[in-house]
């Protein structure tokens, strides 16, 4: 099965940069999964205005969906703006929401976040999933908030807490098992 990852922030040294890419680690320590690892600051996706669409959908947003329609399953890190969800993501789903036949649809999605506060990004993911189904995707029921986030990570960007690196290795196996049920 194939699994596209991404974070829902743009900046270099975003931690959910750092999460998502300890994400990609473990799973991949699944056999006959495959991953492509986006980063949405590469993709430079215009803020959604009607009038840019008006004269075609860009190309980085095609091109992103193009990866979402390849991918069975996905999983993204968001970070919390303001008590909901990021900008960068929202803008995301947006854009892909517009792109007809939409790609972004019956996807099994699992949600992860990390907040250098004590909510670790939960109020994000829950702002997150009622966007998600509404384009008709599966969103997981269990999620990953990582709190305290900017003492989570070591210079190699692992976690430093093992319990928490056994916790989301627990979830994203648990995760790949349900989506391959669905396949
Ligand atoms: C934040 N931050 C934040 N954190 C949080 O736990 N709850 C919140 O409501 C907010 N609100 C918020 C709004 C805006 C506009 C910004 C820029 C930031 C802090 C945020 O969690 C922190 O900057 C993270 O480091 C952002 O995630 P990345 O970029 O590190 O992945």
């Amino acid at each position: 099965m194939k699994i596209l990852l991404f974070a829902g922030s743009l900046r270099k040294d975003s931690l959910n940069k750092k999460l998502v890419r300890v994400a990609n680690v473990l799973v991949k320590s699944n056999k006959d999964v495959e991953t492509t690892l986006v980063d949405l600051q590469e993709l430079q996706f215009p803020v959604y205005d009607g009038d840019i669409e008006a004269k075609g959908i860009p190309e980085s947003v095609q091109k992103l969906s193009k990866l979402v329609g390849e991918a069975d399953a996905i999983i993204i890190s968001s970070p919390e703006y303001n008590a909901s969800i990021s900008s960068p993501l929202k803008n995301t789903i947006d854009w892909l929401s517009r792109v007809k036949p939409l790609d972004l649809a019956k996807k099994q999605i699992l949600l992860l976040g990390a907040s250098p506060g004590e909510l670790g990004s939960m109020r994000a993911l829950i702002h997150t999933k009622p966007s998600f189904e509404t384009l008709g995707n599966f969103v997981y029921p269990s999620v990953f908030a990582l709190p305290k986030a900017d003492k989570a990570f070591d210079e190699e960007g692992k976690l430093v807490d093992p319990k928490r690196e056994e916790r989301l290795q627990k979830l994203v196996n648990e995760f790949i098992v349900y989506a391959q049920k669905k396949e």
